[in-house]
Parts: structure tokens; C-alpha cells; sequence
């Protein structure tokens, strides 16, 4: 096991989401999709000559910098913060996932690398390009195929995290990479990218400049692209809930509404309809050249688009539990084989950082190094899923029978990996947290139980 790090309040599932959601707008919505348009929009503009050309490498320009800055900072920086969250707060997963799927994360970092250049080249030498106008256009469209095969690497690893398949069968990279969810869920993910992009390229044409006339014009294939990706979109995403097991699905309003309304399933559904009428209001006045119309709805409709990729990566995340990587691992980052050793002999005994850390460990430490292999992932000790309101009213001996069938109170819960004295001293500890006898703290590396003595 690695040294324990919580996230306070946050809790590690809301600190690793929204920095991933954010880098999935970015990535999805402005690298793939709006910049994947760029060629597109170049070839469309080879139709206007004359006195239009300057205005139309004028409306270019403005898309390639708005897309080159986005990407090369914001998409960076998030990017680089997937894996500085994941591996403070899920380094067990992180570590298994990258043994897993070691070559398609090379091959990504080599992809990604080419990408980045190329987006430079392209806006470095745009320009000068003009003269050069069919090599520009392939560089564009160069740039989105690559934009593509990243999008197959990742999905590929991350649609095992949701449908590990034969894989724990026979152990074979192929086997995991092409699991069942890996097409449907690209499929989506590329429509999707598709729909983003195009919303995003819509606000940024309907921004008021001097070059109306060339606005207007490229608005139609805008809106044809958008509808288009919509049309495609549903069905992938049909497909995708087929492949996914009931088990996992039928747990989708929950994973957006929470248990609180939950039981209004009606609101899940109309909102999310709602956002795609918008979308395709948006596609239709983009269609009918009505830049007035666009400029009111491409707000709402950006709003929609990134509601529905942060719900999107909400459902896939949230909805797999109790496991991180089905057939392999537990969302408490136990392995599935280790479970059985460490209810025989415990998990303390064969914890390097806690026997390093806590030589002299009372019994506090020893239950909150327990909470924190098995429940910390998902519950805090003072925020989100707070833990205190969960053991509220319940007493030792309760949490002692509850901690025995986690996994039957509430299906996304991982079993407790542990012996019969361990689970005791969970309870304990558990009790005393709520009764806030004793306190839990994140000092760099190391949880620390603060309180009244054992
Ligand atoms: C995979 C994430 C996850 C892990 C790991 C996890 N829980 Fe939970 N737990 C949840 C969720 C989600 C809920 C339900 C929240 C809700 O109903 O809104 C919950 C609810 C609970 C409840 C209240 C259940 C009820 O019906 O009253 C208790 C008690 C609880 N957890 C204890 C634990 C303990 C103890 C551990 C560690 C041994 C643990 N959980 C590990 C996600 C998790």
C-alpha cells in the first residue's frame, strides 16, 4: 500500500472530477472537436475569393488563436492535473492502470506530443501558410486525425475502468484495450467532441466584428456539423447503454441527482432533454444564417453541452462502485485476490507506511488507517459524503455488523478488507468520530487520528 493522503472536505472523487471534467471540455470539446473543424473551415473558405479572402483568414485566425491558447494552456494544465490528483489520491489505481495499459499510455504521450506540435506549427506559420493553402489544409486535417487516435487511446483504457470484460480471464493487453464499452463509448465520445466543438465555434462566430458577411456564411456548415453530431450522438449513446451492464446503469439518475431526488427520475430526463433541444434550436438557426438567433443561443447551449460532459463523465465514474476496475479492483483500491488474504490476516500487518509511520500506533490510528484504506476514496471525515452524519445514531456493536456487509447496505460500496479484530477497531473508531471524541487530519503524507486516548 502507498503512505495515505486524503483530500479534506473535497474528498478525492470530487477533486479528481472536476479537474478531469474541466480538462474533458478541453480536451474533448476545443482540442478534438472545435479544432478537428478547423480544416474543414479552411476548405470551406477556398470557396470565397476576391475581396472576401482577407476577411475570411481574419474569422480563421480568430478561431486557430482562441483554439491554440485554450489547448496549449488551460487543456495542458488540466491535463497534467489528471495525473497529479490520480496519483496523490488513487495511487494504487493509477499504478495497476498504467502497469495494465503501459504501451497505449506511451503511445498517447508520442501522440500527444505530435499534436502539440503540429497545433504550433499551424499557428506559428498560418500566414505564411496562404501561399502554401493545401498544405495548410492537410496540416489541419493532420492535426485531427491525430486528435482522433488520442481519442482511441484513451477511451480504450478508460472504457476498461467500466467493462474490464474477459480481461480478468486472461490478463491480455488486447483483450482489455478492445473491451466491450471501448467502440460505443468512442463513438460517443467523438460525436460528442463533434457537438462541442461546433456549439463553441457558433459562440465565437456570433461574436460582434467588423467581418459580418463571412460570420453569416460560415454559420450554415457550423450548424450543419452540430446537427449532424447530434444525430449521431444518440444512437452511440443507446449503444453504449446497451453494452454497460443493467447492473451499472440502471444507476444513472442517482450518480446526477444524488439519493436526495433521486426519486424524481422525470428531472433527470426532461433536463437532459432540454439541453438537446437547445442544441438542435441552435443548429437550426445556425442552418437559417439568423446570427442574431445564434449569438442568444449559443449560451445556453454551451451551458448544455457542458452539463452533459460533466454528466457523462459523472455516470461512467460514479455508477461502476464498488469497483475501480471491474473484476480487478475495489473502489477502496484492494485488489479483488488481496480481499480474502487481508480478511484472514488482517490489512495492518502487511501496511510498509503504516508499520514505518506509526510504530507505537494507539488504537485511533489504527481505525482511521483502516477508514482510510477502506472507506476514504468516498467518504470525508468533514465534507462531501460526510462519514460522521452516515455513522450518526448508530451504535459500536451496529457499525461492527454494518462494516461486515458494507456491500449489501448500499450496492456501490466495496466490502471491508480486513480481519474480525480490524473490523472492531473500525467500529470503534467509527463511533468515536461521530461522537467527535476523536479527529482525523492530512498531514502531507500521513493521516493522523488526534483525540481523547484510547
Ligand atoms: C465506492 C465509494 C464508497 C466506499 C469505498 C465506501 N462508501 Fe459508504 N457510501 C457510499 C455512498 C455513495 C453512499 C450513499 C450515499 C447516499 O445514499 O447518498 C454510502 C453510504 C454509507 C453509509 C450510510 C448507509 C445507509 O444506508 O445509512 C454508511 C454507514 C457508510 N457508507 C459507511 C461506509 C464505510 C464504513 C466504508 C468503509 C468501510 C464505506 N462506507 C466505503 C460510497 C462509498
Amino acid at each position: 500500500l502507498f503512505p495515505p493522503f486524503r483530500a479534506s472536505y473535497l474528498g478525492a472523487g470530487a477533486v479528481i472530477g472536476t479537474n478531469a471534467v474541466i480538462h474533458m471540455v478541453i480536451a474533448q470539446g476545443v482540442a478534438l472537436g472545435f479544432l478537428g473543424f478547423l480544416g474543414l473551415a479552411d476548405l470551406y473558405a477556398l470557396r470565397y475569393g476576391g475581396n472576401a479572402v482577407a476577411e475570411w483568414e481574419r474569422l480563421l485566425k480568430r478561431l486557430l488563436t482562441f483554439g491554440t491558447v485554450v489547448t496549449t494552456v488551460a487543456g495542458a494544465v488540466t491535463g497534467a492535473g489528471i495525473w497529479f490528483t490520480i496519483g496523490a489520491l488513487s495511487p494504487r489505481a493509477t499504478a495497476s492502470m498504467l502497469r495494465i495499459f503501459f504501451w497505449p499510455w506511451f503511445a498517447e504521450w508520442l501522440v500527444f506530443v505530435v499534436e502539440v506540435v503540429a497545433i504550433l506549427l499551424l499557428y506559428g506559420a498560418w500566414d505564411w501558410l496562404f501561399r502554401w493553402r493545401w498544405l495548410r489544409i492537410a496540416l489541419a486535417f493532420a492535426y485531427a486525425g491525430y486528435s482522433v487516435l488520442s481519442a482511441i487511446l484513451i477511451t480504450g483504457i478508460i472504457g476498461f475502468m467500466l467493462t474490464s470484460g474477459k480481461w480478468p480471464g486472461d490478463e491480455r493487453l488486447v483483450t482489455a484495450f478492445f473491451n466491450p464499452s471501448f467502440l460505443p463509448q468512442l463513438l460517443s465520445r467523438l460525436a460528442l467532441a463533434g457537438v462541442a466543438g461546433s456549439i463553441i465555434a457558433l459562440g465565437i462566430v456570433a461574436l460582434p466584428g467588423p467581418d459580418a458577411q463571412v460570420r453569416r456564411a460560415i454559420a450554415r456548415p457550423f450548424g450543419a456539423a452540430l446537427l449532424i453530431c447530434i444525430a449521431v450522438l444518440i444512437p452511440a449513446l443507446a449503444w453504449y447503454l446497451l453494452v454497460v451492464p443493467d447492473f451499472y446503469t440502471t444507476r444513472k439518475v442517482f450518480a446526477v441527482l444524488t439519493q436526495h431526488s433521486a426519486q424524481r427520475p422525470s428531472v433527470f430526463y426532461l433536463g437532459n432533454l432540454v439541453a438537446g433541444l437547445i442544441a438542435v434550436a441552435l443548429a437550426v438557426a445556425a442552418l437559417a444564417r439568423r446570427t442574431r438567433a445564434v449569438a442568444w443561443l449559443s449560451i445556453p447551449a454551451l451551458l448544455a453541452v457542458v452539463g452533459f460532459i460533466a454528466e457523462f463523465e459523472r455516470i461512467r465514474e460514479f455508477i461502476r462502485g464498488p469497483y475501480l476496475m471491474p473484476g480487478h479492483m475495489y473502489a477502496s483500491e484492494v485488489l479483488m485476490a488481496e480481499r480474502f488474504l487481508f480478511e484472514k490476516q488482517g490489512m495492518l500487518p502487511d501496511d510498509y507506511w503504516y508499520q514505518r509511520l506509526h510504530p507505537n500506533a494507539d488504537l485511533n490510528q489504527a481505525g482511521a488507517q483502516l477508514f482510510n484504506n477502506n472507506c476514504a476514496i468516498c467518504h470525508t471525515a468533514e465534507g462531501i459524503n460526510d462519514i460522521r452524519k452516515r455513522v450518526a445514531g448508530r451504535t459500536q456493536d451496529g457499525l461492527e455488523v454494518l462494516l461486515d456487509r458494507t456491500h449489501e447496505l448500499v450496492s456501490f460500496m466495496p466490502p471491508f478488507s480486513g480481519d474480525s479484530l480490524e473490523r472492531r477497531v473500525t467500529a470503534r473508531f467509527l463511533y468515536r468520530l461521530g461522537q467527535r471524541r476523536v479527529d482525523m487530519q492530512s498531514h502531507s503524507r500521513v493521516v493522523v487520528a488526534k483525540g481523547a486516548p484510547p
